[in-house]
This record gives C-alpha cells, structure tokens and sequence, in this order.
C-alpha cells in the first residue's frame, strides 16, 4: 500500500483568530484565517499535518483565569514553538483570492496553552506550516474505523469531514475514548434511540462508540475494549478495512497490537515532544522497524507524525 507524497511547500506566514472559546473545562476551540502565503500553502492540507504556532510573545492570563493545578507550570519560561493540529480546514470561496480557515482544538495545561486562552478575534499569530505527513487512503479500503483518545480528536474529526466529502463510499465508524465526560473534547449529544452520540461525527451519520474510564458516559473501561468487541463481530467482513488512530501512546500501542492480530492496515498519529518541527533538532525521534527487523529512528515532524502502526517500535 502507497502513502501519498504531499508536496513540501511549508512556509512562515501570518494568521489571524476569528474566535477562540473554552469548550467544557479542560479545552478550547479557535478558528483562524490565513494570510495570502498561508492559504495558499494549506490548499491541499491532509488531515494529521500540523503547524508549529509562535506563542512566545504572549502574556499569561490574570491570575485568576490560571486554574490551581497549572499555577506553578504556568510560570515556566516559553521559548519553542508548539506544534497543533486542526480540526477543521475550509476554503472562504467569496474572498479573492480565497481564503483558509482552520480550527483548532487545544487542552489548556501548560504555559503556552493557557497563554493561548488570551487571543481574541483580530490577534496575529505567526506560524510554520504545513508540517509532516497526515493519513492516507490506501486504494481500495472500502471502510475506516477512526479511533479518537483524548485530545488525539481534532486530526480525526478532520480526517472524517475529509472521507465524507471525498471518500463518500468508504464506510466510517468512529470510537472515541477519555478519563471520564467532562475530560471529552468532542460534543456529546443524547438521542433517545440511540443513545450517546458525538455531534462532530453523527452529522455525517457515522455510528460512534463511546468509552470512558469512569463510566460517565458510554462503556466503561478503554476504548480499544469496544473496538476489539466491534471487530469480534464483524470479523467476517473486515477485508479492505483501514484503522486510523490518534491519542495517548500505550492505547496506540493496544491499537496497533489488535490491527496486528486482525491483519488490519493501521495508520497512528504520534504526539511525540516536538522542538523545531521541521527536521533539524532531532528531539522526536520515534523507533521504527526496518524491514530485516532492526530498529531505525525517524523524526515524527518530518517523517510522522501518521505512521503505519506495523513499522513502529512502541517504547512504552
Ligand atoms: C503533531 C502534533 C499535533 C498536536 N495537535 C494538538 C492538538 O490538536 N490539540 C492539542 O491540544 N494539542 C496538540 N498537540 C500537543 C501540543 O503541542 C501540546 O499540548 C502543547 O505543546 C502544550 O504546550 P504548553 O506549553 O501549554 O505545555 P507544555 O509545557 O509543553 O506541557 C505541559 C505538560 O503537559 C504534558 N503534555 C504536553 N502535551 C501533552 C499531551 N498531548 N498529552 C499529555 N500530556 C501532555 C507535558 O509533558 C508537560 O508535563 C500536538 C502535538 C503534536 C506533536
Ligand atoms: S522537532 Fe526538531 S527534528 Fe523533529
């Protein structure tokens, strides 16, 4: 199966917020438009490519608006870029020429996520982007099995806007997983028949499966519990099937663990700590397997931060 090669054509350039508002306790959601170079760059964006944001400039909000837990890391000093991904990528046709328009979905707990709270419609932020390789579509897979922990969501919620508009065929189910319901950072919507669903996928009606460890909502225990259940029973007819992950390692590494067993094809995004983000300093390294079986370290900006999950070497 053949990833696609994305051209490279990342570039600096300048965005500006339209808006950014706290969703639930623990996250918040912010739209940008680029500039002319931006839009131009993010044309053809895959979801799972990032960008590296420069936050540095930027001050902490009152003391007031820091939750305790995030007091002392508050304080630390900001000098890398950070790298995030999108959620969300729409092209403003009645502008000319046209613009971009990404959404961003972020967990407010260290120094340059609290400090992003602060942006309000009209602020400028500087960026690095497109960065990295996202999913691919390998020809013929007639279904995708999107497995979403955590704050691994907004790649995948991208990555089902993406398949409904040009993959209409492929058939979809999404599984999302976290600590508990106010820890979700996707919208969960309660339908009598049935049952609790999440708005970002049931507007493309894509069956979702909810997991959390406390039980607030849906099955309690992991989510890669429902998807070993769900392939258990569709065993049978799991040919031509692609699994597409996102979230905490260990529940990459159970995923990649029950492709493997199932010989299904699974592609994970990893969330490695990231420095530079364009394949100089070599701080996100990830151990992958060569095809004689020896470890081989690749860089998750420039080589990931999707990879098939047969290749890489979990080091938990
Ligand atoms: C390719 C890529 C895409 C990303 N996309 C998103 C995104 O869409 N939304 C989003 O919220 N974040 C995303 N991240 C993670 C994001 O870059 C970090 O959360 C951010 O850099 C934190 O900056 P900070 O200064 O607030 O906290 P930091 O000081 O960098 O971190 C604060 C503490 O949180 C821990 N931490 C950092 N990131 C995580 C994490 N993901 N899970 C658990 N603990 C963590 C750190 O180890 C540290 O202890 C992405 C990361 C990568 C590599
Ligand atoms: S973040 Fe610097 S090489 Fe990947």
């Amino acid at each position: 199966m053949k990833k696609c090669s994305v051209p490279n054509k990342k570039i600096m350039f300048t965005a500006r917020v339209q808006s950014n508002e706290p969703v639930g306790r623990c996250y918040h959601k912010m739209t940008i438009e680029l500039d002319k170079a931006g839009s131009e760059a993010f044309i053809d964006l895959v979801p799972g490519q990032f960008a590296e944001f420069d936050l540095r400039n930027l001050s902490l909000p009152p003391k007031d608006g820091i939750p305790a837990e995030l007091a002392d890391i508050s304080q630390r000093q900001v000098i890398l870029r950070r790298p995030f991904s999108f959620y969300d990528s729409t092209i403003i046709q009645n502008t000319s020429p046209p613009v971009i328009r990404l959404g961003i979905l972020y967990w407010v707990l260290g120094p340059v996520t609290l400090r992003m709270t602060t942006l309000s419609k009209g602020d400028q932020i500087n960026m690095i982007g497109p960065l990295g390789n996202g999913f691919w579509i390998p020809e013929g897979t007639k279904r995708a099995l999107i497995i979403a922990g955590g704050i691994g969501a907004p790649p995948l919620i991208h990555l089902a806007d993406y398949l409904h508009d040009k993959y209409p065929q492929i058939e979809k189910i999404a599984f999302a997983g976290t600590k508990s319901l106010e820890h979700m950072p996707v919208t969960i919507q309660i339908d009598n028949e049935v049952g609790a669903t999440i708005a970002e996928f049931s507007r493309y009606k894509i069956k979702t499966y909810i997991a959390t460890d406390d039980g607030s909502v849906g099955h309690r225990g992991f989510v890669t519990e429902c998807l070993k259940n769900w392939i258990n029973d569709n065993k049978h007819d799991i040919d031509n099937t692609v699994i597409y992950a996102c979230g905490p390692k260990p529940m990459l590494a159970a995923v990649s663990v029950i492709a493997a067993d199932h010989n299904i094809h699974c592609q994970v995004s990893m969330e490695q700590m990231m420095a530079c983000g364009i394949g100089i300093c070599q701080s996100c390294a990830v151990g992958t397997k060569t095809d004689s079986n020896e470890t081989q370290y690749k860089l998750c900006c420039k080589d990931g931060p999707v990879f098939d999950s047969r290749k890489v070497v979990f080091d938990l």
